[in-house]
């Protein structure tokens, strides 16, 4: 998407491919909304890191990011023997997986490179085939965050109230976003709606990250507190959710997302709120046969005991911030301690419809339309 910066836009995407240095470029999400930076992994242990510390986060970014590491870590091998190669490509395989657990798209993103891989006879002839895979995976995200916003655009309507949780958007794939896509193409449709932001505490996604990309765009937007939602709810502030996910079940529906979303899912149908979950296929996790098997990240206990920001006048929150650089602040009691739960599972029949590249479909419809969703006999173990 066009970012500007100092009064000049121009397009980024999340995460790109510097094959002369062989190094990810990341677009540094930990300074925003406050500094916009690029930033490189120069081996695929840094790149691995970046996905650890949420330098780059969300699905599909993290999937692409662990693409062009594969990629990167193969061509950094030097030598001709196959059988050693291969080793070395396992241990990158290993480092990447390693990184984050939840969201699967990195797993899928492994998985694609290493079949493209396989027609390689010769070591030099895999590594460019690592690279160009990765650069399929990516592309591929963008077609698909695209044809979401196709299908999902029709959603929406003039005056209509849409609330979002965590970050779904352009920044947490490698361009336009999932739950962001819609919204960015009903609003090229010349419809005009407002967005209510989940804050999304402890990392404040949400506040963040969205805030920020909707401000960009020009879309009306609030930040609203985790809590306000229930409230908006009832009294007919809210029309429409769309959320995100980090691995879907393509047996069962189920969806695994930022921690809070089953909340809004839960008050969404108490309201009788349409709860729209948009992905694209690398999202779909085919084997799994119960959301309870999802591996939950749990992340450290300072992200919910503080917070990160930068120094501002509460009085005129809206003014230039004194500095750009965050700094950690402790918000609970200092002798206690905390639980941090990332993620949480919203069940099926709390989901209106998840949107797709290929359309929307009801969650139990993904296993009936596997084929058409991309499912091969190869993705099953
Ligand atoms: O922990 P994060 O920021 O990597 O979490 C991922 C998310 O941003 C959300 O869960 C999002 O809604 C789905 S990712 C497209």
């Amino acid at each position: 998407m066009n970012v500007t910066v100092h009064s000049r836009a121009r397009h980024f995407r999340t995460v790109t491919f510097d094959a002369q240095h062989n190094a990810v470029r990341l677009i540094e999400q930990r300074l925003l909304p406050h500094t916009f930076q690029l930033v490189s992994a120069l081996n695929f242990q840094e790149t691995a890191r970046a996905i650890q510390d949420m330098v780059v986060r969300g699905a599909g970014a993290i999937g692409a990011t662990a693409a062009y590491g594969l990629a990167q870590g193969a061509r950094a091998f030097r030598g001709r023997d196959l059988a050693k190669f291969l080793g070395h490509v396992e241990r990158v395989c290993d480092t990447l997986k390693a990184a984050r657990p939840t969201a699967v798209d990195p797993f899928n993103a492994i998985k694609f490179v290493r079949q493209a891989m396989r027609a390689g006879q010769t070591v030099e002839e895999q590594q460019a085939l690592a690279l160009a895979a990765a650069e399929e995976f990516a592309d591929e995200d963008v077609r698909h965050c695209e044809d979401i916003g196709r299908h999902g655009a029709k959603l929406i309507r003039n005056g209509m109230n849409i609330l979002t949780h965590c970050n779904a958007g352009w920044l947490a794939f490698v361009d336009v976003g999932s739950a962001t896509a819609p919204i960015y193409a009903a609003q090229a449709q010349g419809r005009k709606f407002h967005v209510y932001c989940d804050e999304t505490r402890p990392r404040s996604q949400g506040a963040t990250l969205t805030a920020w990309e909707l401000a960009q765009q020009k879309i009306s937007h609030q930040v609203i507190a985790d809590n306000a939602a229930g409230h908006l709810m009832q009294r007919g502030k809210i029309d429409l959710v769309i959320v995100g996910s980090d691995r879907t079940l393509g047996r069962t529906g189920e969806v695994a997302n930022k921690i809070g979303t089953y909340t809004k899912a839960v008050l969404a149908r108490r309201h009788g709120i349409p709860f729209y979950v948009a992905i694209p296929l690398s999202t779909i996790d085919w084997n799994l046969k119960s959301g309870f098997d999802i591996p939950i990240e749990e992340r450290h206990e300072s992200e919910v005991l503080g917070a990160w920001g930068v120094v501002a006048n509460p009085k005129s929150a809206t003014r230039k911030p004194r500095s750009a650089r965050p700094l950690y602040v402790r918000v609970a009691n200092p002798t206690s301690g905390a639980l941090n739960p990332g993620f949480d599972v919203t069940p099926a029949e709390l989901i209106t419809g998840i949107i797709t590249p290929m359309g929307i479909l009801k969650p139990r419809q993904l296993w009936a339309k596997r084929r058409e969703l991309g499912l091969t006999t190869q993705a099953l173990p």
